[in-house]
């Protein structure tokens, strides 16, 4: 059987959907080399936002939709874009978009969707680094199983090389500082030293940068919108009505300093008993829905509350490294999907970053 051509392909991408990705193929996907290969035919596509789990979906998708791409083999490349920033603000030296993971409330779950949306992105294909904003209480050190007394490399007296940790760039205050530092500083000190770790990092070349915010909407947060070049923010939530109300405050910042709310995740939504299997709503059914729809903004996911999120992420390797096939790995690469391409809509809807080039005749 000859090979489709490129534009039968491209067709057929423009069309074609699967499981897990909430856009049509050739939203996100591009032509770029169809190749016979050994055991059938190679096809690499260009996209833009890291979708590696869906690789052999995207196989079967285009199989049944072309004939001649009987058995294909998908390889993926992702070019991530550099995200749209605000008029004023300086943009990160080698980082393409900076997403904020933050709530109304504490103890919510920002951490652990923080850590886990950020190997998510990383096991999609994406450049990924992590940066704790918990100036005062950081998590990210334990959860990501960095010893107490490891300390970032300095460069030229004034730098830190990134503390690489399953795969991720990561900083933390909790690197620089040890258990007996005593967190005196107050409100501009904490955002002065969150600015230095941003921009004193070395960061190589990041599609994304997760920053794990500290609960509330204080300096830290004022700081971070105002001098950080922020694409997106991620709101974590429990299905709780209280916890809804800090949601909704969450959102309303992000909304007043203009950083768009690139939606909200659900976090401990349903209990799922480690004995039996049943699954419980503890705090109600739907609230995280509710909420997005309320304000207009997607639903990124739900996580139940499962004892082996505790266990894996407490204990240093988080749920999406230490069971990287199991179902809750599925949901944050869903997530990781989901949040990706609400970014990439967003860089279409207005400018990326970088000079305007024009022509003119004379
Ligand atoms: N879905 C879940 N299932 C079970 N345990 C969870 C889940 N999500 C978070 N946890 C646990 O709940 C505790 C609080 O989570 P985490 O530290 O991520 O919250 P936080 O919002 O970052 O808190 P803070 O506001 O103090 O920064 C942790 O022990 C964490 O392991
Ligand atoms: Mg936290």
């Amino acid at each position: 059987m000859s090979q489709p051509s490129t534009a039968a392909i491209s067709a057929a991408l423009a069309t074609c959907r699967v499981a897990g990705l909430d856009a049509p193929l050739g939203e996100v996907a591009s032509f770029l080399e169809l190749q016979p290969g050994a055991t059938g035919p190679r096809l690499r596509l260009r996209s833009t936002v890291p979708m590696a789990g869906l690789a052999s979906a995207i196989a079967s998708g285009l199989s049944a939709a072309l004939p001649g791409l009987e058995g294909v083999v998908v390889e993926l490349e992702p070019h991530i874009a550099a995200g749209a920033r605000k008029q004023g603000v300086e943009a990160l030296d080698r980082v393409g978009n900076v997403i904020a993971v933050a709530s109304g409330k504490g103890g919510v779950g920002k951490s652990t969707t923080a850590v886990n949306l950020a190997l998510a992105l990383a096991a999609e294909g994406g450049r990924v680094g992590l940066l704790d904003a918990d100036i005062y209480g950081p998590s990210q050190q334990l959860m990501l199983g960095i010893a107490g007394d490891r300390q970032p490399t300095v460069r030229d007296g004034k730098f830190f090389e990134p503390i690489m940790a399953h795969g991720l760039q990561t900083m933390s205050m909790g690197y620089l500082v040890t258990a007996n530092t005593p967190m005196v500083w107050r409100g501009p000190m904490a955002s002065g030293a969150l600015q230095q770790m941003l921009q004193q990092t070395l960061w190589h070349d990041l599609d994304y940068l997760i920053v794990d915010m500290p609960p509330g909407t204080g300096d830290i947060q004022l700081t971070l919108a105002q001098k950080v070049p922020v694409s997106g923010a991620v709101i974590v939530t429990t299905p709780q009505d209280i916890a809804l109300l800090d949601c909704r405050k969450g959102i309303e910042m992000f909304r007043k300093v203009e950083i768009p709310v690139l939606g909200v995740v659900e976090n401990m939504a349903v209990h799922i008993c480690s004995a039996c299997g049943h699954a419980e709503h503890l705090f109600g059914a739907g609230g995280g829905e509710r909420i997005a729809q309320a304000y207009g903004v997607p639903l990124l996911g739900a996580l139940p509350l499962d004892i082996r999120i505790r266990e894996q992420t407490d204990g240093g390797t988080p749920t999406v490294v230490a069971e990287p096939s199991g179902a809750i790995a599925a949901i944050y690469r869903d997530i990781a999907r989901r949040t990706a391409l609400h970014l990439a809509r967003l860089q279409i809807a207005a400018p990326a970053r970088g000079p305007v080039i024009s022509f003119s005749n004379d």
